[in-house]
């Protein structure tokens, strides 16, 4: 018995020590120390003994069990370690390689230079609003002074959206004015940028839906002089302080007097040639037509509850596209609404 319990041991001990995984360091517990197990095995041979032969076989068979736990517990603590280290060498990751950029867009040219507008506005002490892109012919035309009958009413220059020439696709900001004056008495400055659309063909300096940024300024003794004192600030903010611009006179309905601001062609500088050719951007005028601004007709403002007898006011509206074409020296308008990503990435 004595033999029997030192060949277990030493086996076991051999067993256990080639044992690698947690696995079969359960099978080795189980077949030695289990009920079924070796050690159980020969401990059930006790009885045969002779009672001198007995404590010592005891002693001797327990010793063997605390060497076998012994090392099981050595073996199951080495395992684990080893585990965790093979886990971690798999899972290790090299923070210094260098990691997948990720392409970044940016805003539309466009929308900077509105951003670039709306900054300047706002330093003026003006409030950006919105307003509906589908309109009621009563503000776009009607309570703006533009009478029935007049041309830019006609079916062929506006998107109606019923047959009694009711309802619209804005054709310009304007009617952010009114809608404004209704809401707010004055003294008022507001600046309404938007979508507007007509019927035109589309070319190198015009498109059926284009931006337009509209302003309105009403209060005691405004003046022309504030109009174009306001508009030459923004013009130099914009283009630098050199930058060439012209006042026309002009006529809308909702204004009087009226005028337009033309600034110098940014292509030809006001020659109206390039090599020896009319130029394209303005086709040959060596200006380019920016807003249409004026002093607001007094009827506008009655129709707003506005006292024209002790308020007055200016009012303009800017074609975002042809100012955005001139601040990033873009020859082409269309160029603004194709969205060809190599000409998005050069701004
Ligand atoms: N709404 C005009 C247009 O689309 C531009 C314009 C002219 C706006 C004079 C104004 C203004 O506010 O006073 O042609």
């Amino acid at each position: 018995m004595k033999e029997q319990l030192e060949l277990i041991k030493s086996n076991a001990l051999t067993a256990l020590d080639a044992a690698e995984t947690p696995a079969a360091l359960e099978e080795l517990r189980v077949k030695l120390l289990g009920k079924k197990g070796e050690l159980t095995a020969v401990l059930k041979q006790m009885g045969k003994l002779s009672p001198e032969e007995r404590p010592v076989m005891g002693q001797m068979a327990n010793s063997v069990r605390s060497a076998i736990e012994e090392k099981l517990e050595e073996r199951k603590t080495a395992i684990h370690a080893a585990v965790l280290e093979a886990k971690l060498a798999a899972e290790a990751i090299d923070v210094t390689i260098p990691g997948e950029t990720v392409a970044m867009g940016h805003q539309h040219p466009m929308n900077m230079v509105l951003q670039e507008i709306k900054d300047i506005f706002v330093g003026m002490g003006y409030t950006v609003v919105d307003g509906p892109e589908v309109e009621l012919a009563s503000y776009n035309f009607t309570r703006l002074n533009i009478e029935e009958g007049h041309p830019s009413r006609d079916r062929s220059d506006t998107f109606y959206f019923d047959d009694n020439n009711e309802i619209l696709l804005r054709t310009q900001t304007s009617p952010m004015q009114i809608r404004y004056m209704e809401n707010h008495k004055p003294p008022l400055c507001m600046l309404a940028p938007g979508r507007v659309f007509r019927k035109d063909e589309a070319d190198a300096t015009h498109s059926p839906m284009f931006h337009q940024i509209e302003g309105l300024v009403v209060a005691e003794d405004i003046t022309m002089g504030d109009l174009k004192g306001a508009l030459i600030n923004i013009m130099q903010k914009i283009y630098g302080h050199d930058a060439q611009v012209r006042f026309r006179p002009h006529h809308f309905p909702f204004t009087e007097p009226s005028c337009e601001m033309d600034m110098q062609c940014h292509k030809c500088h006001g020659t109206g040639e390039v090599d020896g050719k009319v130029c394209s951007t303005c086709h040959g005028e060596g200006w380019i037509e920016l807003l249409g601004a004026g002093m607001v007709h007094p009827k506008v403002l009655e129709n707003c509850g506005i006292d024209p007898e002790k308020y007055s006011g200016f009012a303009f509206g800017i074609g975002l596209e042809r100012t955005a074409m001139g601040r990033l020296k873009i020859n082409d308008l269309r160029l603004i609404f194709d969205n060809d990503v190599r000409f998005l990435n050069q701004f």
